[in-house]
């Protein structure tokens, strides 16, 4: 960086557009509150980028509430339970009707390309191809951020810097390290998803449990299917075939049955399942959210649910403080969030190994395992449980 970078100033610098950033961006947008958003790869990449898509009403409403959801509702999958299959057994947990509320398949990306469509459109400020962020200082009354911009060294002044820039970002390592701690971990296990051009065995989503490995049944439209299967944690991407993929979810799925609708394979992917919670979100000026702050294994699809639920949070502190001053809000940001993050962490373990075999389960521990699939189905106080923590209604 030259001596003498061009200064910028802003309210709000943003780091990373992913859902996070992108909605804390609008949010702000909207309360009139100035930001930049500085990403590192191309617009291209994240919009392309297949993440999962399983949205709890709540997460809609935000979207809605922002002015984003033109495309979401009309095309999102809105679907009221999903089914559980396990021992050649099947049952549906209709979440709605024990609930209230349904879910709504939209994948992840769709959403990334209309937040940054609605921040284009109302000509907000973003960069994309910003591959040289460095936080230079987090102090009490602002921030200091360089990078270069349009090939133009610049530092950008801040008062707050929010840090949206997922597990391997910048920010989260810009609080000493005296103030942070973490816990982390990871499962024997990983998925591997394929979005394929077949129809949906099913309208709504279907995890089966079988002795085999744990298959899942997801959609993205009527004719494009988003399937997941449990694989060992290094099993190379490209080892099974297309054939020994469509296999393998069928014996899982259907029972071999070849009832699987099949078509191309268009996209894999390796899904490591792995959690880990930042307990220190915040730091002076700084702010964490989404997945750099807190990751989850994927089996119940909490992360942008929770990723969107930061972004609110920290755009409703922001808009108390500018609008009357106090930061009470800001300061019960990471307490709020935090609790919240334990919450859907406890519900993913809670899935992940409720429909998970690992390897060198004992007997014992897949019997408890089969006990507590049959209590779901037995219980309606269980199903109820289960599918408000599904929904997403009794996360803090
Ligand atoms: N500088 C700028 N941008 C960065 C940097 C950096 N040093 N490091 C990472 N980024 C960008 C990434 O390229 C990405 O676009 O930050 C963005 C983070 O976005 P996400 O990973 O989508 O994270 P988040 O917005 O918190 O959303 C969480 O995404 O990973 C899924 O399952 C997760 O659904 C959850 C959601
Ligand atoms: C998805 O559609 O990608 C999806 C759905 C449900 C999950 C995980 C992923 O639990």
């Amino acid at each position: 960086m030259p001596d003498h970078p061009e200064k910028r100033t802003v309210k709000v610098c943003i780091i990373g557009a992913g859902p996070a950033g992108l909605l804390l961006a609008r949010l702000l947008e909207q309360c009139g509150i100035a930001s930049v958003v500085l990403e590192r790869r191309s617009r291209e990449h994240v919009e392309k980028r297949v993440r999962a898509g399983l949205l709890e009403w709540s997460t809609v409403e935000a979207f809605r509430a922002a002015g984003v959801a033109h495309r979401l509702d009309r095309h999102g999958m809105v679907h009221d339970g999903m089914e559980l299959r396990h021992d050649g057994a099947a049952f549906r947990l209709a979440f709605s009707e024990l609930t209230g509320v349904p879910m709504v398949v939209y994948g992840q990306q769709e959403i990334v390309k209309d937040l940054i469509g609605a921040r284009l459109e109302s000509q907000g400020e973003i960069h994309f191809g910003v591959t040289d962020v460095r936080i230079c200082q987090v102090g009490v009354d602002g921030s200091l951020v360089q990078c270069t911009l349009d090939g133009i060294p610049v530092e950008i002044s801040c008062e707050f810097l929010a840090g949206c820039d997922g597990h391997h970002g910048v920010s989260r390592a810009a609080i000493p390290a005296q103030r942070r701690s973490s816990h982390q971990w990871a499962y024997p296990f990983a998925w591997l998803g394929v979005l394929a051009k077949a129809p949906p065995l099913s309208p709504e989503l279907i995890y089966a449990v079988t002795d085999r490995g744990f298959a899942l049944q997801s959609m993205r439209s009527p004719d494009v299917s988003r399937l997941y299967l449990q694989v060992p944690p290094n099993e190379p991407i490209h080892l099974r075939s297309d054939e020994e993929i469509w296999h393998e979810l069928d014996l899982r799925l259907t029972g071999g049955t070849g009832k699987l609708p099949t078509g191309t394979i268009t996209e894999r992917v390796l899904v490591g399942l792995r959690a880990h919670v930042e307990e220190h979100m915040q730091y002076r000026t700084l702010f964490l959210l989404g997945d750099a702050a807190h990751i989850v294994p994927p089996s119940a699809a909490k992360g942008l649910n929770m990723a969107v639920a930061d972004a609110r949070l920290l755009a409703e502190g922001l808009d108390h403080w500018y609008r009357s001053g106090r930061r009470d809000l800001l300061d019960g940001y990471q307490s709020h969030s935090l609790r919240r993050a334990w919450h859907g962490q406890e519900f993913s373990e809670f899935m992940t190994s409720l429909l998970h075999v690992s390897p060198g389960e004992s007997a014992a521990q897949r019997r408890m395992r089969r006990a507590r699939l049959d209590l779901l189905r037995r219980s309606s106080t269980a199903a109820t449980a289960f599918a408000e923590q599904y929904v997403g209604l009794s996360r803090p």
